[in-house]
């Protein structure tokens, strides 16, 4: 396993990769999820780039970089039995150099969900993404279902600049409770670790309606807020029955659906999603 930091020794072990490359990007302190991201890719690729850079262009203001969890060593020794083969760490001074002015910033479906609670957020991940694909040039790439709306921008810049790499997006790795693996997971503590598994229980809540046939999406929103409201530690700040390619809020069901929600418990946000097939 190469680790390397600069972007030319980036270029010259890129380079020296021979068949198929899988790009896995992370801002580290990994885990199951991106495991399993990496174990897929080593199945589908010969090769796989694991990255690993904290970017601060897709924190808000409000939002504390410095305190983001980072422990290089362990996210090496986690990788390092799993065939990753190159490993890129590159700094903030090398992504966004002084006088860096270029972004990337995909439109209408950024600006509900996520992106109306962090409004700069995407720009910041597809702006990174874009720099990550023209350095490692994958034949694809990996992310994980619980960022569902950032996997969704992320195939629409990949369709609008005709990026020649396919986006594969692999399922939420979730605890025993239910609660969707995250590193911000870390900071849940107590009865807000206890309370956490309120977003699974209103998502599966919603399912089963749509199983037992239900396909009115404010009813399948209803549901989900009814079961948060029974968590008097959740704040709820959205909960979305939207079309799964577009993001567009739906009144009626009849095509691939994303059930998703942000929920607010002390101080730790937290997201997740079901599609509904
Ligand atoms: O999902 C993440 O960890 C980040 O948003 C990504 C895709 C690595 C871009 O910084």
């Amino acid at each position: 396993m190469q680790i390397v930091s600069t972007l030319s020794d980036l270029r010259t072990a890129r380079l020296s990769l021979d068949g198929t490359v899988a790009l896995v990007p992370t801002m580290g302190y990994l885990h199951e999820g991106h495991l399993s991201l990496i174990r897929k890719a080593k199945q589908e690729c010969r090769n796989v780039v694991l990255s690993i850079f904290v970017n601060p262009a897709q924190f808000g203001a409000n939002e504390d970089l410095s305190k983001y969890p980072r422990d290089l060593e362990r996210d090496l020794a986690l990788v390092s039995p799993l065939g990753v083969d190159l490993v890129w760490t590159p700094t903030p001074e090398i992504m966004y150099p002084n006088g860096y002015q270029t972004w990337v910033e995909v439109e209408a479906m950024t600006r509900p969900l996520e992106g109306a609670m962090r409004p700069t957020h995407f720009k910041g991940v597809t702006t990174v993404v874009a720099k990550l694909f023209n350095a490692t040039q994958p034949d694809k790439a990996y992310f994980g279902q619980k960022d569902a709306q950032q996997a969704a921008v992320i195939r629409q810049m990949v369709r609008d600049l005709n990026f020649p790499i396919e986006i594969i997006v692999c399922p939420t790795m979730r605890e025993a409770d239910g609660l969707a693996m995250s590193s911000r997971n870390k900071y849940l503590e107590g009865d807000d670790r206890k309370a956490a598994t309120i977003l699974f229980r209103a998502l599966t809540a919603a399912r089963s309606a749509y199983e037992g046939g239900e396909r009115n999406a404010e009813v399948l929103r209803r549901k989900m807020r009814e079961v948060l409201g029974n968590e008097p530690r959740a704040q709820v700040q959205y909960v979305s029955c939207a079309d799964y390619d577009t993001l567009e809020e739906l009144e009626t069901i009849n095509g691939k659906t994303l059930l998703s929600m942000a929920v607010l418990l002390g101080k730790t946000r937290l997201i997740d999603n079901f599609v509904l097939e």
